[in-house]
C-alpha cells in the first residue's frame, strides 16, 4: 500500500511516523509547501527505521505531487492549526482553499484513493472535499470521531480508575467543543455499562472534558496536537490497508442515515478496503438525536460559509 500525507507539519509527520511504525504500508510520501521541510521529516523518521525495526519506506517531497501518484490512500493535514482560544471554525478562511487545491491535484495523479481529512475545521472540510471532487462518498473520511473517542476512553479510564484496555465508548456528531457528543450511555468498563462505576456527575464531567480535549491540549501546548491525531489516522489506515472491517465513527456524507441530508458529520462505519463499507445506524436516546441535531446544525453553519 501506498500512503500519501500532505502537510509535514507535528499532525502530518506523526501521522508518517504512526503508519511507518505499524509496519503494514510499503510507502509513504510526506508531501509540504515548505522547501526541504518534507525531506528533512522524512528523512529523520527513516533513521529511525532500523531501530523501531520497521520497512515501510518514507518520501519527503516538496509541492511535488507527481511523486504522489497511485496512492491508495492520501491524507490531508495541511492548513493552519489552531492556537490557544481559537476554535477549529475561525480556520474556515485560509484552510478551505489550502484543502481544495490539495484534494484536486492529490486526485490528478492518484484518481482511484480515498481521501482522509484531517484539516480544520475537520467536518466542513470533509464536506469540501465532498462538494468540490465529486467522487464517491465512501472514499472521502473525515478523521475526528475515532480521535474524540481516543479522548473519551482516555477521560473514562482516569475517571473510573482502570486500564484503558478495560473501556470502550464512542463520540459521534460534529468535531468541535461543542458539538461532539460522548455517547456516556454505551460507554462500558469490559462490558459493564460506566454508569456502574461513576455517578452522572462525574460521567457529565468526563464528557464536558471530552469536548474540549482539543482546546485544552491547544492551551498546554501553543498548537493543536499530534500524537493522538497521528495515532487515530493510523489506525483508520491500518483498517483500509487490512480490509478490517472495523468500526470507527468517522465523519461521512450522509443522505437520511440518522435523519440528516447533505452534511459530512461523525458517526460510525465500518472501514475497509473500500474506505467506508457501510454507515452504522445505531438506536440513539431522544437526548442523543436531539444532541446530533444541534450538532448538525451547527455544521451547517459552518458548511455555509464555504464558497462552493
Ligand atoms: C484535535 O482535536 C487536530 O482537531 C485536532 O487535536
Amino acid at each position: 500500500m501506498k500512503v500519501t500525507v500532505v502537510g509535514a507539519g507535528a499532525v502530518g509527520a506523526s501521522c508518517a511516523e504512526y503508519i511507518a511504525i505499524r509496519n503494514f504500508a510499503a510507502e509513504v510520501v510526506l508531501l509540504d509547501i515548505k522547501e526541504g521541510f518534507a525531506e528533512g521529516k522524512a528523512m529523520d523518521l527513516m533513521q529511525t527505521a532500523s531501530l523501531l525495526k520497521f520497512d515501510t519506506k518514507i518520501t519527503g517531497v516538496t509541492n511535488d505531487y507527481s511523486q504522489t501518484a497511485n496512492s491508495d490512500v492520501c491524507v490531508i493535514t495541511s492548513g493552519i492549526p489552531r492556537k490557544p482560544g481559537m476554535t477549529r471554525e475561525e480556520l474556515i478562511g485560509i484552510n478551505a482553499g489550502i484543502v481544495k487545491m490539495v484534494s484536486s491535484s492529490l486526485l490528478e495523479h492518484s484518481p482511484n484513493t480515498i481521501i482522509i481529512v484531517v484539516s480544520n475545521p475537520m467536518d466542513t472540510m470533509a464536506y469540501l472535499v465532498h462538494k468540490t471532487t465529486g467522487i464517491a462518498k465512501n472514499r472521502i473520511i473525515g478523521m475526528g470521531g475515532a480521535l474524540d473517542s481516543a479522548r473519551f476512553k482516555y477521560r473514562l479510564a482516569e475517571a473510573t480508575n482502570a486500564p484503558i484496555s478495560d473501556i470502550d465508548g464512542m463520540v459521534l456528531g460534529g468535531h468541535s467543543d461543542k458539538g461532539m457528543i460522548p455517547l456516556t450511555r454505551l460507554a462500558t468498563r469490559n462490558s459493564v455499562p460506566v454508569s456502574e462505576f461513576l455517578s452522572n456527575e462525574r460521567l457529565e464531567q468526563v464528557a464536558a472534558d471530552t469536548k474540549v480535549g482539543g482546546a485544552t491540549l491547544t492551551g498546554l501546548l501553543g498548537t493543536s496536537a499530534w500524537y493522538a491525531p497521528g495515532a487515530a489516522v493510523s489506525s483508520m489506515v491500518h483498517a483500509i490497508a487490512t480490509d478490517a472491517q472495523k468500526m470507527f465513527p468517522c465523519s461521512v456524507m450522509l443522505q437520511g442515515e440518522y435523519d440528516l441530508n447533505d452534511i459530512s458529520i461523525g458517526v460510525p462505519v465500518i472501514l475497509g478496503k473500500n474506505g467506508i463499507e457501510r454507515i452504522v445506524e445505531i438506536n440513539l436516546s431522544d437526548v442523543e438525536k436531539a444532541k446530533m441535531q444541534e450538532s448538525a446544525a451547527a455544521v451547517m453553519k459552518t458548511n455555509k460559509l464555504l464558497e462552493i
